[in-house]
């Protein structure tokens, strides 16, 4: 029998932010958030049971993964293995395309796809709110990367009550120009970042009632199409976050004078009267959303800033899908 599992999720950038939670545990954030999946940088996970292991074995490209890595990614197992009662171990094989931990959603699309094979390869049937809430376990990120195009994450108030779930009715055509300002692995993780956040800014409190509005609006610009708002929102909603990262006590600080650079170029090209409008997550790079039909224009001016290989274009993309079954190879062909 053949008892791999494999799983493929996409990364997804917030429009509306989660910076800080308010369980560490359970990962329940302290306000709500709203995102699109995109269609590049897939993450491949396999999980395969094995009841002759010992321990999990866990690969990062093909590599054995460092021990922070591996680490998460067995306390995550753990959560699974709770779920039906079992201590089978698993070898887990997860290979991405995007830089890791470069700010730009690698952990998203990652635990989102071992949520997707972890759950099948123990055998759990979960719907895709509870993969949702399974995701949020790993990263709370991943909640939204179930889901396809835009997802609103609930902050909710317990484990239940904290989930993403897909949004039918926005009405935007739209498209994202990814400026990767640097690949770089960041020096702080985006976890101990939000905490220190909460525990030493005088303005999370500020930040949490700006977002909290910020989502209603969203909602709101997406169901009635209209794009000039959406941006709008997005780009004050991000420099809110690095706001208040940056009034915590020492500052966080991840957008660099490259970052800047690219603000400049998006704030040129609305004076210019394009739509564009800049994100930025943990990390400095900058992703610029636009009506889709605006995507030669704002890839020009932007590629003319940072380079062309230093530009990817991405559409809205789809949820975290577990992969057709493999028939195993026996090296014998029935045909013959
Ligand atoms: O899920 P995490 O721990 O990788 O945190 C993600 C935080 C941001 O990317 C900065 C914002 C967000 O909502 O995705």
């Amino acid at each position: 029998m053949n008892n791999a599992h494999t799983a493929i999720a996409h990364p997804n950038i917030a429009l509306v932010k989660y910076w800080g939670k308010r369980d560490d545990r359970l990962i329940i954030p302290a306000t709500p958030s709203l995102s699109l999946t995109l269609d590049v940088f897939p993450t491949t996970t396999t999980v395969t049971t094995d009841t002759h292991l010992a321990v999990d074995e866990v690969t990062l490209n093909s590599q054995p993964a460092a021990a922070v890595v591996k680490a998460r990614i067995v306390a995550f197992l753990d959560l699974v293995r709770e779920l039906v009662h079992t201590d089978t171990k698993a070898v887990v094989n997860t290979a991405n395309t995007v830089p890791t931990g470069a700010g730009l959603a690698s952990s998203a699309a990652g635990f989102a796809a071992l949520a997707v094979a972890a759950a099948s390869a123990y055998g759990l049937e979960l719907t895709q709110h509870d993969l949702s809430r399974l995701a949020r376990r790993g990263s709370g990120s991943a909640s939204r990367s179930i889901f396809p195009d835009f997802a609103v994450w609930h902050a909710g108030y317990d484990d239940e009550s904290s989930y993403a779930e897909h949004i039918p009715d926005a009405k935007v055509d739209v498209a994202m120009v990814i400026a990767i300002v640097s690949a770089k692995e960041k020096a702080v993780s985006s976890r101990s970042a939000m905490r220190h956040t909460v525990a030493t800014s005088p303005f999370f409190d500020a930040w949490m009632d700006a977002s909290v509005a910020d989502l209603g609006e969203m909602l709101g610009a997406l169901s009635d199409g209209d794009l000039t708002a959406v941006g709008t929102i997005t780009e004050r909603n991000a420099l809110r976050m690095h706001a208040t990262m940056m009034s915590a006590d020492p500052a966080v600080r991840y957008l660099n004078g490259d970052s800047m650079r690219v603000l400049d170029v998006v704030q040129d090209l609305r004076m210019s009267g394009v739509g564009a409008w800049a994100t930025m997550d943990a990390g400095p790079n900058v992703k610029v959303l636009c009506a889709a039909a605006d995507l030669p224009v704002v890839t020009a001016a932007i590629s003319e800033c940072v380079g062309d290989d230093q530009v990817v274009i991405a559409r809205p993309g789809p949820g975290a899908a577990l992969q057709p079954v493999q028939p195993a190879v026996t090296g014998l062909d029935a045909s013959a």
